[in-house]
């Protein structure tokens, strides 16, 4: 039987709650010219819409890691497709990820990039999976804290399918 996707989270829902984020971002770094760093893939729609949402001036740059080989459980081991572009150095950052779910992939991550130096360091996640995680890590911005289940939709996939859904649903075969 082919996969179904249920609707999960509206696109309604996603757009008002990153407008949320967007002004709990600015009101605790007022005076900071932000810079977001996405992780590729699954972040884009996410990142694009909450610097679109942010109030005052950002710089955005990019990261790409893999830990899935295309399935729907993590292999545990993280590695870098794709290093950022500029220097961390004094920069306000904030990590963009799309979902933490056994939370290794953000951990490797506020390791290397703490290691550069940056003023600051904070992580933003449309999606939280709290009850799968493995090692215990910091998020600063949740937008939906949701189940365990596998999703799809507004940057997720499974095996490079349904990044395009403009709303976020659950994969069930
Ligand atoms: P973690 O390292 O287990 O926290 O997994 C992080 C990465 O796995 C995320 O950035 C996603 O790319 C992917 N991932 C985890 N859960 C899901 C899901 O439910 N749907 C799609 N991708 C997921
Ligand atoms: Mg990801």
């Amino acid at each position: 039987m082919a996969a179904q996707v249920t609707p999960l989270i509206s696109a309604e829902r996603i757009h008002s709650r990153i407008a949320e984020l967007a002004v709990e971002i600015r009101r605790d770094a007022p005076d900071a010219r932000l810079h977001f760093i996405g992780v590729l893939k699954g972040s884009v729609f996410f990142l694009s819409d909450l610097v679109r949402a942010l109030p005052g001036a950002c710089t955005m740059d990019f990261i790409a890691v893999s830990s899935y080989a295309g399935g729907t459980t993590s292999s545990g081991e993280v590695r870098m497709l794709k290093d950022v572009d500029r220097g961390l150095q004094d920069k306000d950052v904030i990590v963009v990820e799309d979902i933490v779910d056994t939370g290794l992939t953000l951990n490797y991550l506020h390791g290397i990039l703490r290691a550069r130096g940056p003023r600051s360091l904070r992580t933003a996640c449309l999606l939280s999976k709290p009850s799968r995680r493995k090692v215990d890590v910091p998020v600063d911005y949740v937008g939906f804290t949701i189940d365990d289940h596998f999703v799809v939709g507004y940057g997720l996939d499974y095996d490079e399918h349904y990044r395009h859904l403009p709303y976020i649903g659950v994969l069930t075969s």
